[in-house]
Parts: structure tokens; C-alpha cells; sequence
């Protein structure tokens, strides 16, 4: 790790200048430089990586098939030794991890804390899975023959991740693409540039060998994400799994889909939130306002659309105000702040946009949701509203599912609510939209929750809880526009990182040919069939 001096930004800690590594070394960068910036501090520069040239991801890729082959042959327990000690390192590590996800991409302590939790979660579940990976026996038709199946890496994995949980979903990809004995030639956020450094060096110092992972710095349109998507159809990159945008992801989609690559793609979402008549109201709100608010909602499993009975709107309405208005805003440090900064200044462009899109489409605003402005800080306010991308949280009231802003995804402190009358209206409205990634139900009858489990269109869905918070074992993934069916995380994931080979193994010392040389089974003459039947009259 190098380090700069920085008397002209002090107080703010040094910055890292990375590099790209691949071919098993650090590689000089020749293309031109970016800075990260602290989104709650924007004098601090956390960061500065290049911009990887077309070249260089593909001489990323071309070293990454030799490490690939040999990674390949190192069994899966001993594979999976190196996630042990990983484990290990993040644990130690785990605060000042925490730390630098706080200073390089806002979120608030408490949330990095657990985001490095996820990702140690992530890690020990496959760290056993090493001494599984379990193909199958299966059973011959003929005699003296044995079938097997056995799970075989892919080869070239290029993993592209997203910002807002800078270690713990690519931990949820490249945990599991090695350990299936694939390598992996990542390209991160260019918003978390730092923590993907960090996350690359805890892998070297636990061992993984030389060149099985590489990590390419750089922005993704006609930039470095784009360049590793050309590697699909160059034929060095065998899969691409990738977290962001629906827009991006069928771009990709349609790239590996000429190759007949099945990608793994982890998109947006518009996540309902339903609460009906008889739910515990306090719950649901505590619900709401995490799934709305929490990560300033920036998740992709943040509630987008709280669909609320009639029957109860008005004091949902009233407590989630009234709990938003008091929710504090500020530096991610701030171990009592609910919310940090938006990561970066499109998701605020996004966010301001979308209330002039919310008013002109006929929604009416509960809360304003602005940014925040220096001398126009709310009450309690714990930030640095001249240097940090802060906004205050915003509620669409009277919100139809045919608006705009009830179809599209928005990150940033933003929710409707929707007013249904009953269950029916309510599964309506929560598969309104065109994605399919979370859901939530608020109620106490067993009978919606069973109705609700089996007719929401999304991949996950919560009963009495809010929309985020998935568990490292589960599979995560959506429907729809959120996704093309593939999942993330426990034991779900080995399908997208590996294929399946039938062996069969004949040793009768003859030619045995299926469905052919089968026993024969003697068939009853006809006429015995139809003694079989009743009497004729
Ligand atoms: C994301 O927003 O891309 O379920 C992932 C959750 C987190 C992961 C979110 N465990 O909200």
C-alpha cells in the first residue's frame, strides 16, 4: 500500500493510490487517474486508481485462464482453507474495515460493521462447503456400470460489483467463484475503489495464489466494466457476474447470451412494503422507516412503494411522518446517525429529479425530501452540509401505481404510499411494477401471510419484516427486471459458479448400450390384457 502525504487535506487520513493486479503482480497504471471521495467530506480524497485501459483488462483476463487451470486442481478443502483464514483476517480487521466503508462510501458505522459481518458470514459458510461440493452416485440401467456427477469450475469469472455494499456482495460473488476453483478478474465500484483494495489484500495474506484473483480499477460505461464485458465475446471470460442497474444488466444479458453464457445478474428493484388492517402498527412502522430510510436508500432491497389499507393509512401515515422528521441525518462515524450521505452525485441528481417527477405526475409530498444546504439543516443534524451529499427523507403521499415514481427505482431517503382496500387490492398493487427483487407483509392473519408467500411475484419476501436485511445463507435474487433468475449466497450460488458433468464408468468389459441392452421385461400375450378386463355386456 503506498501512501501520500497530505498536509493540504488535514485533518483527513492519507489517501490510497492503487493499482491494478493481475498476472499474479502489481501492474504499473498507464491510463489516466481517478479520485474517490469521502461523500460526507468531499475535500478528502479516499482514494486514487486508474482507469484500466481496453488492454489491460484483456491481459487481466488472458493471465487469469493459466491461474484458472491450476486453481482448478487444488482440491476444494484446500481451497477452502484460504477462506478460513480470511475469515480470520476480517474479524481481526472488522473495525477498521468498517471504517474505511464508512469514510469511502458513507454508510453509517453501525451498517459497516455489519456489511464486513456479511461478508465473514459469507466466507465461513463456503470455507465448509469446500469439504462438500457434493456431486452425486447415481444408479445404472445396465449392470456393472457406474454414473456419477460432479460439480466443474467454469474457468474465467469477471465479477462487477456496486457501491452500496462495497465488500459484502463481492464477497457474495467472489467467495463462492473461487472456491468453486474458478479465478476472477474483478472490476469494482468506482465509488468503493479503496475497499475493494482492502478486500484484494486480505485475500493475498490468506493465501490465495498469485494471479487467481486480479482486480482492474475503473468506471463502467466505455470504461473498464464495459471493457470486461468485451472480454466475453474475445472468449477470455467464461461467466460475468454482476450486481447494478436493469439497463446495464441487459446489455450484459444480451453480450453472453450471443456466447450462450448464462450471467448472473443481481438488479434493480421498486420493493413493496404492504401493511394491512389488522398488522401491529407500530411494527410496520418500524419496518417502513428501516426499509425506506436505512442505507438513506441506497440498498436494492430498500421498500419502495408502502402499500397501506385504507382502513390504517392515516396512522401510518401520521407515525411514519412523524418518525422520518425525527430520523438523524450525518456523518457516517456518528455511531447515533440513521442515515449518512448519498455515495455519490448521481444518486442525489437521481434523487432531486424524481420529486419534480413524483409532483408532475400528481403525487402529493408528505415530507419535501431536499437536499441539505448549508444553513437550512434540519433539527439535530450531525453532518457537514457544505462538503457532504446529504438529503432529507422524502414521503410521496396519494402515490397511484401507474406514476412514474411508483414504477421506477430511485436511490436515496424516498417511499409512496399507496392506498389499497384489502388483501386483494394489496398483492395487486405489490406486483404493479416490473420488478420482482423484495416484498414485505405487515399482518397478523396467517391465512394473507400464506396467500401473500405463494402469489407475491418477487424472490424475497419478509412476514413481519422489512424489505432488507437478506441473511448470508439464503438465496438472494429477483424476478422480472430484477434479475435473470440466478440467486446469490448459500448453497444456491454453486450453480452459478460451477457445471455439472455426468461420468458414467462401465466395467462389464463389453459394449452396453443404453435403453437397448436393458433386461428385457416380458409383456403379457394381448389376449391376457384382455382377460384383464371386466366382462364384456
Ligand atoms: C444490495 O443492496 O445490493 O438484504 C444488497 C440486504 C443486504 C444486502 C443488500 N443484506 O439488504
Amino acid at each position: 500500500m503506498q501512501t501520500r502525504e497530505q498536509s493540504a487535506r488535514a485533518p483527513f487520513p492519507h489517501t490510497l493510490l492503487l493499482g491494478n493486479f493481475y498476472a499474479g503482480k502489481a501492474q504499473p497504471s498507464t491510463g489516466a487517474l481517478f479520485e474517490r471521495r469521502n461523500p460526507a467530506q468531499q475535500q478528502d480524497v479516499v482514494s486514487v486508481a486508474p482507469e484500466s485501459t481496453a488492454g489491460e483488462v484483456q491481459a487481466a483476463c488472458v493471465a487469469a485462464r493459466d491461474a484458472a487451470r491450476a486453481w482448478a486442481q487444488v482440491p476444494s478443502p484446500q481451497r477452502a482453507e484460504v477462506l478460513g483464514r480470511l475469515v480470520f483476517l476480517l474479524t481481526r480487521e472488522k473495525e477498521s474495515l468498517a471504517r474505511f466503508v464508512a469514510r469511502e462510501v458513507g454508510k453509517p458505522i453501525r451498517e459497516a460493521r455489519g456489511s464486513v459481518q456479511e461478508a465473514i458470514d459469507t466466507a465461513v459458510f463456503f470455507q465448509s462447503e469446500g469439504r462438500r461440493l457434493y456431486g452425486q452416485t447415481v444408479p445404472s440401467e445396465l449392470s456393472d456400470k457406474e454414473l456419477f456427477t460432479y460439480r466443474r469450475p467454469l474457468g474465467v469469472v469477471g465479477v462487477i460489483t456496486a457501491g452500496n455494499f462495497p465488500l459484502a456482495v463481492p464477497s457474495w460473488k467472489i467467495i463462492p467463484a473461487l472456491l468453486c476453483g474458478n479465478a476472477v478478474v474483478w472490476k469494482p465500484s468506482d465509488d468503493a475503489p479503496g475497499t475493494a483494495f482492502l478486500f484484494f489484500r486480505a485475500w493475498q495474506r490468506a493465501g490465495l495464489p498469485p494471479g487467481v484473483l486480479s482486480i482492474v480499477y475503473g468506471s463502467g460505461k466505455d470504461a473498464a466494466g464495459q471493457f470486461l464485458i468485451d472480454q466475453v465475446e474475445a472468449g477470455h471470460v467464461n461467466k460475468i457476474s454482476f450486481t447494478g442497474s436493469t439497463a446495464v444488466g441487459r446489455k450484459i444479458g444480451e453480450v453472453c447470451g450471443r456466447q450462450l453464457q448464462q450471467p448472473s445478474l443481481e438488479l434493480g428493484g421498486k420493493n413493496p412494503l404492504v401493511i394491512l388492517a389488522d398488522a401491529d402498527l407500530d411494527l410496520a412502522v418500524d419496518g417502513a422507516l428501516w426499509a425506506s430510510f436505512g442505507t438513506a436508500g441506497q440498498r436494492c432491497t430498500s421498500a419502495g412503494n408502502l402499500i397501506v389499507d385504507r382502513r390504517v393509512l392515516a396512522t401510518v401515515r401520521e407515525k411514519l411522518a412523524r418518525r422520518a422528521r425525527a430520523l438523524k441525518i450525518g456523518d457516517p462515524s456518528n455511531p447515533d446517525v440513521d442515515y449518512g450521505p448519498l455515495i455519490n452525485e448521481r444518486f442525489m441528481d437521481g434523487f432531486l429529479k424524481q420529486r419534480a417527477t413524483g409532483v408532475d405526475g400528481g403525487a402529493e409530498l408528505l415530507l419535501d425530501g431536499r437536499r441539505i444546504l448549508p444553513g437550512e439543516e434540519p433539527e439535530g443534524f450531525a453532518g457537514d452540509a457544505a462538503n457532504g451529499l446529504y438529503a432529507a427523507p422524502r414521503i410521496f403521499d396519494k402515490v397511484k401505481m401507474d406514476m412514474r415514481i411508483a414504477q421506477e427505482e430511485c436511490f436515496g431517503p424516498t417511499v409512496n404510499l399507496v392506498e389499497v382496500d384489502g388483501y386483494d387490492e394489496a398483492i395487486k398493487a405489490a406486483n404493479g411494477t416490473p420488478y420482482g427483487l423484495s416484498s414485505a407483509l405487515y399482518t397478523r392473519d396467517a391465512r394473507a401471510m400464506l396467500r401473500f408467500k405463494e402469489e407475491i411475484g418477487a424472490g424475497m419476501t419478509s412476514i413481519n419484516n422489512s424489505t432488507t436485511g437478506a441473511e448470508a445463507h439464503l438465496p438472494f435474487g429477483g424476478n422480472g427486471w430484477s434479475g435473470n433468475g440466478t440467486r446469490e449466497s448459500g448453497i444456491w450460488v454453486l450453480d452459478s459458479y460451477t457445471r455439472w458433468q455426468a461420468v458414467n464408468v462401465d466395467l462389464s468389459g463389453k459394449l452396453q448400450k443404453a435403453q437397448i441392452d436393458i433386461a428385457a421385461v416380458t409383456l403379457p400375450e394381448s389376449d391376457d390384457l384382455e382377460a384383464l378386463l371386466p366382462p364384456q355386456r
